[in-house]
């Protein structure tokens, strides 16, 4: 089997196909999705709330990504991967932007890598692509900007939906092969969705996307705390591993464990 493609990508939405996406952090968690047929997997700069026990997306580095998406890279065999430029690697200019993507694509050996912006990043995600870098945009709600803009739902409002539409314009001119649209006014992202020729890919964006990222440890019910309205919990492994381990716990304080048959003699 080989791995899906960006080409891949673009037949799906001409067929009217939609896909899932996920994000992984480690190879063991994506080897999971792998098997479990997720086409396209994101290594997201959400590791910085996710995986490193930062606040935010805004410390994360280069470094960092890219060991994150070597392992994921290891750990899969089918999926697209799709690598986050953290903040700070690409905002500088197109050349920053290429020499920060090459580690992505070269050393981690991602298939293609995602930037936030629309109109703002166009410079960046055409010398990407002009390169041979499949690009995945990033509009709406952009975290890597939280300490300008907060999170608040994105493209409410006359103006803010024109922008919105401009954002997705500029990138599919730029070359991007998909654009994220997160936590936008599902008419507003049906609306983007039906006027680009590239796939949408919503996160609290609506039903009308074209694919539908979540952030796995929210969809599985290990993030702690509160998650976002837009989050489907499909199962509660904060549960299941709090349990396994107060279990293990009294196992070995009661000396109910190890029993003869994890024994060797
Ligand atoms: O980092 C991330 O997980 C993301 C998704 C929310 C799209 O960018
Ligand atoms: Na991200």
């Amino acid at each position: 089997t080989r791995r899906i493609t960006v080409r891949d990508i673009a037949l799906a939405k001409e067929r009217g196909e939609k896909w899932p996406m996920l994000t992984a952090y480690d190879a063991m968690t994506a080897s999971v999705f792998d098997e479990a047929g997720i086409p396209v997997m994101l290594v997201g700069d959400s590791a910085g709330n996710c995986h490193l026990g930062y606040e935010s997306t805004v410390p994360v580095t280069l470094d960092q990504m890219t060991m994150l998406s070597a392992a994921v890279v290891r750990g899969t065999s089918r999926a697209l991967i799709v690598a986050d430029l953290p903040f700070g690697s690409y905002q500088e200019g197109p050349v920053q932007a290429l020499r920060s993507a090459t580690r992505l694509i070269k050393d981690a050996g991602a298939g293609a890598v995602k930037l936030e912006g629309g109109e703002r990043s166009y410079e960046q995600i055409r010398l990407l692509v002009e390169a041979g870098i499949p690009v995945m945009a990033h509009i709406g709600l952009t975290p890597q900007s939280v300490n300008a803009m907060g999170y608040r739902v994105q493209g409410r409002g006359e103006e803010a939906a024109a922008q919105l539409l401009r954002d997705a314009k500029a990138v599919q001119d730029a070359g991007a092969f998909a654009v994220v649209l997160e936590l936008v006014p599902a008419e507003l992202a049906a609306e983007v969705t039906r006027s680009l020729h590239i796939p949408t890919v919503g996160i609290g964006a609506g039903a009308e996307t074209d694919a539908q990222v979540l952030v796995w440890t929210d969809m599985l019910g290990l993030t702690p705390g509160r998650v976002p309205k837009f989050v489907k919990k499909y199962a509660d492994l904060r549960e299941v591993m709090g349990n396994a381990a107060k279990a293990f716990a009294e196992d070995v304080v009661g000396g109910t464990f190890p029993l003869e048959e994890h024994s060797v003699h």
